[in-house]
């Protein structure tokens, strides 16, 4: 396809050169459509509606579209299948299996007559207290890249559009609106952008979406640079930009900058900012039409425009979804401890196993946010284990921990609370609101609430806008009976809490909705006052807050003794733990420590019986100190999604050989991630630089010469694999030729099984300091025992370039380059050399 680099002047106070690449060969078909279309029309257009649909002109031809969360399973139209986390799809490297979910995926979407999915994600993984790292592919940009073009194949060759997110540099959820990512033009070129760049050029993805962060000060949404420049002119990307959603921030730099589409409404992009921009010259039709037949153009791809029910005659093969699901997880579980061979489980030698964590029933499908598909009868881990168990052995089950954050059913009705109006006592709570956020100046009105459990109107109602307002809710408190109660709040956006004038609870910040509880002694017949501070920023708006006297077993001391007595009379423990939505999920990042006191609980049940295998769902590394060496068995389960539970015990009993290996590398601390001093906006100011560049994970541990615990594409297998005979098909070759690699690989142990060849790239002498190595190929061979393989990869050109920042441009030099065979990033198996002239 053709681009026009097109340059026009304005007159007024935009910018005055602008650069704006207009897709060039629409179709006569689009062309037609866009011409029929009234300028009101085309405006509203390109702003979405009921949050999740872009508008149709059945007068014009042109049909309504519906789009769904993603990126693992279908979320609107009722349940879906819930895949395993995006995370454990780069953990089995296995490009046809990322083909496979797409389509898989994208049957589920077609059912539905749902023409859109939002995803795949591929941010990278920096920091594992990312909020969204289980929805994303990992730390590396060619892994990351590889496996969401093979999604997008599997995706869009099924009919459904695809969407590329979050373009670019979200990669963490604290003031995900308002942080600017920096960093230098070198490392956002050879770090974050690649993935996309891949989707795009190699995926063909559809749409992309633009992230909420700002990148080097400017929002994404509006980012010239990243959408005009990079994205549609040197990609040479076809397709239209999506918004994220309330992600917008000025119509006018949006429309001007390269947004085609503003989701879920056009709360910037609208007849206000679009027709005034027209009309004064800051804005031309032929950008606006630009906009609307990108939009067209994919559609007419997709013949949507002549078929727009793609549900018609379709028939889902829910054995296909379903197998697709489970193989996902049994290829992505990576098994990271196997202290003497206790895994997999010798069924005839077990009478008992004891399955203790939170995460062992119900069934934790995914991390929280937009992504969480609504999926029916999950299977958990306990059931999982008893399936597979069979009747010979006795499973039981304890969670060990009390969810410290999960409030007592029905805490926010019928707290009695009460205030006081010129000294006189009346039920209910008080509230003062503010405009702003931050409680500041004389307030703008008043409300008295019977309980504290609101939500949207309640809060705004008529008078009040449906953002940017704080309140203050004030109440009194007086326990019949003295013991130790539960004091729920749960908001969306920030709130605090203060009791007695002592600050209690501190979860200020954007957010969707969110709990949090504090626990305190409180005597009977004592008045306690309540303050608790609330802002909303926008989109939905909840505050609710309730109290309750702890109800007995919900404390983690009650919970632990059980969980100690089970583990001692069993044979051997698995320990479901890890994360769940509230814990982790989109909006916020997430703690290091495993919550509710699970460490702690592991490390005490591993005292009473050291045959413990710890399952792990999270989105990343984890806090191990306390009690890694102290466990035998080390699963990384990430999140399993409806059925993947199936996988993990089928993994724990030897019915699978586990074959994933980490996307990413975990750290023995959260301290020693090279990400660490230049992650957190320690000062305040909305800016974080990424100061450890180009050097993120692998390359870091590389170039320090230091070891993780875990290093990058590191996994373990109950067989074992031998690397042999690695070649190249020359060992000298100009500048833009490729490099075939070819390598066997044998099974050298006892059982069938699957093993996962890394092929890294090193370039001895370099102009810019390079990483040690990268990856720049992968392949994933089945091997029965004394089998041996031939393994081919080839490294296109672009495996030995770098980006100049000097030339804004991928340079090869010529020169001496490594190849590296390797198991892991820090498991090397054979190397070959060879030049580039
Ligand atoms: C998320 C996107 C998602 C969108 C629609 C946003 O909050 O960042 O990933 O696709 O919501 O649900």
């Amino acid at each position: 396809m053709q681009y026009l680099k097109r340059f026009f002047c304005t007159a007024a106070a935009v910018p005055a050169v602008l650069t704006v690449n207009l897709c060039a060969d629409t179709s006569a078909a689009v062309n037609a459509l866009v011409e029929q279309m009234s300028l009101e029309q085309k405006i509203d257009f390109i702003g979405g509606h009921e949050a999740f649909y872009i508008r149709g002109y059945a007068d014009c031809g042109i049909p309504e579209i519906h789009m769904a969360d993603g990126p693992v399973g279908v979320r609107e139209n009722g349940a879906s299948m819930a895949y395993p986390a995006a995370i454990n799809l780069a953990a089995t490297w296995d490009r046809d299996l990322a083909y496979a979910t797409g389509k898989a995926i994208a049957s589920e979407a077609r059912s539905k007559n749902i023409h859109m999915m939002l995803g795949p994600g591929m941010n990278i993984y920096r920091m594992p207290v990312c909020g969204r790292n289980f929805e994303y592919l990992g730390e590396d940009p060619y892994l990351a890249g590889q496996q969401a073009v093979s999604y997008i194949h599997g995706m869009q060759n099924e009919g459904v559009i695809a969407c590329a997110k979050h373009f670019v540099a979200n990669n963490q959820e604290f003031e995900r609106n308002h942080c600017s990512s920096d960093m230098d033009e070198r490392t956002l070129h050879e770090i974050y952008l690649p993935a996309f760049k891949a989707s795009v050029i190699e995926g063909g993805v559809g749409s992309v979406m633009t992230s909420y962060n700002l990148i080097n000060g400017v929002h994404a949404s509006q980012n010239a640079y990243l959408i005009q420049d990079v994205l549609k002119g040197e990609w040479g990307f076809d397709g239209f930009a999506v918004s994220d959603w309330v992600s917008t921030y000025d119509g006018l730099a949006c429309a001007q900058n390269g947004l085609d589409l503003e989701m879920p409404s056009a709360e910037m992009m609208n007849r206000d900012t679009i027709l005034s921009a027209l009309e004064n010259g800051t804005l031309t039709e032929s950008v606006l039409n630009d906009k609307i037949e990108r939009i067209l153009s994919v559609y007419e791809r997709f013949g949507l425009l002549e078929h727009p029910d793609i549900s018609k005659g379709y028939t889902l093969d829910n054995e296909f979804v379903t197998e697709t699901a489970l193989q996902a997880a049994r290829e992505g579980i990576v098994l990271l401890k196997n202290e003497g061979q206790l895994l997999p489980l010798k069924a005839d030698k077990i009478h008992k196993i004891a399955v203790i964590g939170p995460n062992g029933s119900p069934a934790i499908t995914g991390g929280g946010g937009s992504s969480l598909v609504e999926t029916s009868t999950p299977i958990s881990v306990v059931d999982a284990i008893r399936k597979l168990a069979g009747n010979g052995i006795e499973v039981t089950y304890n969670p060990g921990v009390f969810g410290e954050t999960i409030l007592p059913a029905g805490i926010f009705e019928g707290a009695k609370f009460y205030h006081y109006e010129n000294g006189v006592q009346k039920p209910g709570v008080e509230a003062a609101y503010y405009a702003g956020k931050e409680l500041s100046g004389e307030p703008t009105g008043y409300k008295v609430y019977t309980n504290l459990n609101l939500r949207d109107a309640d809060i705004w109602g008529a008078e009040l806008p449906e953002k940017d307002i704080s309140a203050r809710y004030k109440c009194c408190f007086t326990p019949e009976a003295s013991g130790n109660y539960v004091i729920g709040v749960s908001g969306d956006d920030g709130y605090r809490l203060f009791v007695d004038g002592v600050q209690a609870l501190e979860e200020w910040r954007n957010q969707s909705e969110r709990e949090a509880k504090y626990e305190a002694y409180l005597e009977a017949g004592r008045e306690y006052h309540f303050e608790l501070e609330y802002y909303q920023a926008g989109g939905g708006a909840s505050i609710r807050m309730g109290t309750m006297q702890k109800p007995k077993g919900m404390s983690n001391e009650d919970c632990l003794q059980e969980a100690l007595a089970a583990a001692k009379a069993a044979d051997i423990v698995v320990l479901a733990v890890g994360f769940n939505p509230k814990t982790e999920g989109e909006g916020f990042d997430r703690s290091y420590e495993l919550p509710y006191g699970q460490g702690q609980l592991i490390e005490a049940v591993a005292k009473e019986n050291p045959n413990c295998v710890v399952v792990l769902n999270a989105g990343g590394n984890v806090a191990m100190e306390g009690w890694i060496d102290g466990c035998k068995g080390l699963l990384h389960a990430w999140y399993p999604g409806s059925v993947g539970n199936q996988a993990l015990a089928e993994i724990l009993f030897g019915k699978t050989n586990p074959s994933g290996k980490l996307p990413v590398s975990f750290a023995y601390t959260m301290e020693e991630n090279p990400c660490y001093a230049s992650y957190f906006d320690t000062d305040n100011d909305l800016k974080v630089f990424y100061r450890e560049g180009i050097f993120v994970g692998y390359r870091y541990w590389d170039e320090s010469e230091t070891t993780p615990r875990y290093p990058f594409g590191y996994g373990l297998s109950y067989t074992s694999f031998d690397y042999a005979a690695l070649q190249t098909d020359k060992t000298e070759y100009s500048i833009g030729e490729p490099v075939e690699v070819s390598l066997t690989v044998s099974n050298s142990g006892a059982v069938n099984g699957a093993e996962v060849v890394e092929i890294y790239v090193g370039d001895t002498v370099s102009s810019l300091p390079r990483p040690v190595k990268e990856l720049k190929g992968y392949d994933r061979v089945e091997l029965n025992p004394g089998e041996t393989k031939t393994v081919h990869v080839t490294l296109v050109p672009e495996a030995f370039a770098f980006y100049n920042p000097e030339t804004h441009a991928w340079e090869t030099e010529p020169g001496e380059f490594v190849i590296y065979a390797a198991a892991s990033s820090q498991d090397i198996r054979g190397q070959k050399i060879i030049h580039l002239n």
